[in-house]
């Protein structure tokens, strides 16, 4: 039996593994918005449990598109109608995984991954209410979709995409987050991304194709 502390980070790896089984490119860009938003966190102040929760929302952010067929995932063009749909699917798929999987688990555990399922299910929410699947906005997003938002959005930017050929520079995906805030991103986050961009810790934008990720997004949609 796993020890209460063990058992969160266990599950966030198993079933980010099975992500990446299932859609490599998917898989390779969860890891890397895991390792931007624990970065991002700690320079906004977050520690212990909610710096925990953040990493595991991250890293699980598209476990939803488990839920997606690859031919959507993988398409060279434009979605239609019906696979944009499918894909704006995804957030509420993977918040719903997650709180299937510790139906039972004790109370604090189960708080615990409530907030992940949380932050996974707003990851694709906007500041303005622009965004998916509730068209909720500002501080009714919580902490950790707000966060995800830009991160997500930035990473997707710089790798190329099936729909999307060429990856935009890191200097045209900054000036995008830069453009965003207060408007699709929260303000008092996007600083914080562009200080871990900046420093050179986060990716760099050459890497595999990514998977189609923030198509759904409202003015992200043709950026992203
Ligand atoms: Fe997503």
């Amino acid at each position: 039996m796993l020890r209460m502390g063990t058992r969160r980070p266990r599950l966030a790896t198993a079933l980010s593994e099975a992500l990446s089984a299932y859609h490599v490119p998917t898989g390779e860009h969860s890891r890397r918005v895991g390792s931007m938003a624990r970065q991002v966190g700690v320079v906004l102040g977050l520690s212990g449990p909610e710096l925990d929760w953040l990493w595991q929302a991250a890293l699980l952010h598209d476990l939803g598109k488990l839920g997606v067929s690859t031919g959507t995932l993988s398409k060279p063009g434009p979605l239609d109608r019906r696979e944009r749909k499918e894909i704006e699917c995804h957030p509420a798929i993977g918040a719903d995984i997650v709180r299937a999987c510790v139906a039972g688990a004790g109370a604090r555990d189960s708080e615990a991954f409530d907030q992940v399922a949380i932050g996974i299910l707003e990851h694709h929410e906007r500041w303005d209410g622009s965004g998916y699947p509730s068209g909720r906005c500002g501080d009714a997003i919580s902490t950790i979709g707000r966060i995800l938002g830009p991160i997500d959005v930035y990473d997707s930017m710089i790798e190329p995409r099936y729909y999307r050929p060429r990856a935009y520079r890191t200097d045209e995906a900054l000036a995008h987050l830069r453009e965003g805030s207060g408007s699709l991103f929260d303000p008092a986050v996007v600083p914080a991304v562009i200080e871990v961009i900046e420093r050179g810790a986060a990716p760099s934008g050459q890497g595999a194709a990514a998977a189609a990720d923030t198509a759904g997004d409202a003015r992200g949609a043709q950026l992203a």
